[in-house]
């Protein structure tokens, strides 16, 4: 039987792209107040400032291309998938370059930044053009609800049954670009340890969570992902 990998990504795996983190100095959540742009609280004092804070996003999103990481994840699912393997590619990010590298079957946690939403009744559609207050539901026609289809805080993550049942059959958990300071997805690792699953950490430097892990690679990600997918494929 081939062997099964699941990678978790984070903000990390897309900063090469030109794409900020967070929690990094100039990270997005020093520039902006996360209560006022992600919550849903947020979204009801001020629709139009959170609106802006997207759309500033998805411009961004459409101006960057996928990294040597990506491409790398990509060729790991390609190579395992062939050898009767599989990797579970599951990502906080809400960008798209995971499946413009070449990926299939990105699961999206924290959803996705080209994809509008319904707050009302959570039909979903792809769309990467500017939210707009005018923007009418195709399922229940309620007007100036659209919203990113992106998890915000207090809202609970998406997928969370088939993360748990991939990581329960993984021979390897391997973090990729994420500070671990966001849960459930920072709690992964210690899951995956009960569970008996081999962990490693690939990051630019140890993250808050470093010492759960058996395994810890430091460096860029465009660097790191590559070498280590070259050496696991041997
Ligand atoms: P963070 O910004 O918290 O962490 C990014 C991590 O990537 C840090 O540990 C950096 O050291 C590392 N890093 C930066 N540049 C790198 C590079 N070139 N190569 C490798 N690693 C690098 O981002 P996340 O952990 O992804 O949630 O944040 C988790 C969640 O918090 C996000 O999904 C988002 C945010 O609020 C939502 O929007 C729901």
């Amino acid at each position: 039987m081939g062997m099964n990998v699941f990678v978790l990504t984070g903000a990390g795996v897309s900063a090469e792209s030109g794409l900020g983190t967070f929690r990094d100095k100039d990270g997005v959540w020093t520039r902006y107040d996360l209560s006022e742009v992600a919550t849903p609280e947020g979204f009801a004092r001020d629709p139009a400032k959170v609106r802006a804070f997207y759309n500033a996003r998805r411009a961004n999103l459409a101006g960057a291309e996928p990294n040597a990481a990506h491409q790398a994840l990509a060729r790991l699912q390609a190579e395992l998938a062939a050898r009767g393997g599989r990797l579970f590619l599951c990502t906080q990010n809400v960008d798209d370059l995971h499946e413009r590298g070449g990926a299939s079957q990105v699961v999206h946690m924290h959803g996705e930044l080209a994809v509008t939403r319904c707050h009302d009744c959570g039909a979903a559609w792809p769309d990467p053009t500017p939210l707009v207050p005018e923007t009418v539901c195709p399922a229940c026609a309620s007007r100036g609800r659209a919203r990113p289809h992106v998890v915000w805080f207090g809202e609970e993550p998406l997928f969370l049954d088939a993360i748990d049942d991939a990581l329960a059959e993984a021979d390897l958990f391997v973090a990729i670009g994420t500070s671990g300071a966001v849960y459930p997805a920072a709690g992964l690792v210690t899951q995956a340890r009960a569970w008996g699953v081999r962990t490693c950490e690939i990051n630019l430097e140890p993250s808050d969570n470093a010492r759960a892990f058996d395994e810890r690679r430091y460096g860029p990600a465009t660097q790191v992902v590559p070498a280590w997918v070259e050496e696991l494929l041997g």
